[in-house]
């Protein structure tokens, strides 16, 4: 159902997914090691988010058929300068993402795979809701990484982040 090149972008892309949540754990590691453990559990979410995406192309290639074939992940970095690094970090990483699914897209598009372009629309609202929240959260740890007080209630609010699971389907 789908051509062997969009397989291929799609496996690609778990790979990538898994290494985005390796990444974020490497990050939520830094942040447990400063006890910053509300921010560390945003990242650990962040982290599962990501495992989730990956689950959600590899369903969609088992429904239409296409082979899979898991990659190999990278070592994520676990040096970071201080916590503003990590979340610009963050950000940086979320837009290579959201190109990365926008050439998938314009290459189902191209290619009149429609059931592709369909399926890919979820990750589409899903990157800009990334991208927009690790934007909020670049401005907030600059208004609060040199202020002490400040970075613990923003600490406790990144507690709050619990892990939603959406269906696979
Ligand atoms: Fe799976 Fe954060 O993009």
């Amino acid at each position: 159902m789908i051509s062997t090149k969009i397989g291929q972008l799609i496996n690609e892309q778990i790979t990538k997914e898994q290494y985005a949540a390796q990444y974020y754990l490497s990050m939520s590691a830094w942040f447990s090691a400063k006890d910053l453990d509300g921010i560390a559990n945003y990242f650990r979410v962040q982290s599962k988010e990501e495992l989730m995406h990956a689950d959600k192309m590899f369903d969609y290639l088992n429904d239409v058929g296409a082979e899979i074939i898991i990659g190999e992940i990278a070592k994520p970095p676990h040096e970071f300068a201080d916590a503003k690094d990590i979340f610009e970090k963050a950000l940086a990483h979320e837009k290579i993402v959201t190109q990365s699914i926008f050439n998938i897209l314009k290459n189902a598009n191209d290619e009149g795979d429609f059931a592709t372009v369909s399926f890919l629309q979820w990750f589409v609202t899903e990157q800009v809701e990334e991208e927009a929240n690790a934007s909020q959260l670049v401005t907030k740890i600059k208004m609060v990484c040199d202020n002490p007080s400040a970075l613990y209630l923003f600490d406790q609010e990144l507690s709050q982040r619990v892990f939603n699971p959406v269906p696979a389907k």
